[in-house]
């Protein structure tokens, strides 16, 4: 039994979506938070478990008969490292013979501060003796595409990345390459930096949006405080907009490149191109 993980997300959505096309349903297992939102998963036959980070009983419950693990990280920003050192804890409990985690790219030597949070989940998994593997993804193109609308009233994309370089892919992509190393043999405690083929500026990026769109669209780019006041501006939480500004900063440092190839290889197939995702985002 593979068990996932975060499954109401969107990368896990992808996820157990791609894994039923390769098991029957009776061998996968979604720990969930709110299993109403996995019903869909629950008609197909997928079993689903209700499970919180938080709350330890809930994860022994979860992970009774499972051999394999994906743990996709939380969106809890500030409370992973404890919140994922439960699972941990408790895949312990369970004995099972792999656990895949999904890190950031690079966590080991990042300088980003979301870095923090997946290397101490990294140190943990490896101080516990679970068998794991380590999914260091790059960045999704969703973080770009998914909200162009204001992008294209404005016709401006803000960041504070300056010209450097980002390799990122899809979600789908990412969730390939978690699905690659579930359903084989040969990736325990192994590390994979994972990104996209082909990595962009945030110039390449707007420049696609105006071909794709017709539209007029350039980058801005902003001091990493400057960024982080105009985020705060669009509603989101100051902590949050520092973290994102930071992020740019870091990829202006080449952070968030990588060039080894590893997710394709992974997948067997290229990574998504950004104009594919740019197209996709763009469709009525
Ligand atoms: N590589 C990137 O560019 C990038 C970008 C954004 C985030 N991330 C990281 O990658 C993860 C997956 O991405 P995503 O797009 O799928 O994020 P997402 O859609 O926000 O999904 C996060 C998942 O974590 C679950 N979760 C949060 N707190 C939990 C808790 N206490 N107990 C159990 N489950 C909990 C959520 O459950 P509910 O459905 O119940 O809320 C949801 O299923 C994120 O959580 C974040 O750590 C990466």
């Amino acid at each position: 039994m593979i068990l996932i993980t975060g499954a109401t997300g969107k990368l896990g959505h992808h996820v157990v979506t791609q894994l039923l096309a390769k098991l029957p349903a009776s061998q996968i297992a979604v720990a969930v938070r709110s299993p109403d939102k996995a019903a869909v998963f629950a008609k197909l036959g997928v079993a689903v478990r209700q499970a919180d980070y938080r709350a330890p009983e809930t994860l022994d419950a979860a992970f009774a008969g499972v051999e394999r693990v994906l743990l996709i990280s939380s969106n809890e920003v500030g409370q992973r490292a404890a919140q994922h050192g439960a699972v941990i804890a408790a895949a312990k409990r369970a004995k099972v013979e792999l656990l895949a985690y999904t890190s950031i790219l690079h966590a080991d030597t990042s300088t980003l501060e979301l870095a923090r949070e997946h290397l101490a989940t990294e140190v943990a998994l490896r101080a516990s003796g679970v068998p794991f593997v380590l999914l260091r993804n790059g960045w999704y193109h969703e973080n770009y595409t998914e909200n162009l609308a204001p992008a294209l009233a404005h016709g401006s994309i803000a960041g504070a990345a300056q010209d450097g370089r980002i390799a990122a892919a899809a979600r789908a992509d990412y969730a390939a390459a978690a699905v690659a190393v579930l359903t084989s043999e040969g990736h325990a405690n192994q590390v994979y930096e994972l990104a996209g083929d082909r990595p962009f500026t945030m110039t390449e990026l707007a420049a696609e949006v105006a071909k794709q769109s017709g539209k007029p669209v350039a980058y801005a780019n902003l001091p990493p405080a400057a960024y982080a006041d105009l985020l705060v501006s669009f509603g989101l939480p100051a902590a949050m907009a520092a973290i994102l500004a930071n992020a740019d900063e870091g990829i202006t440092r080449g952070e968030l490149d990588d060039a080894t190839g590893t997710l394709h290889r992974l997948i067997g197939r290229p990574t998504t191109p950004l104009a594919d995702a740019v197209s996709r985002a763009l469709r009525p």
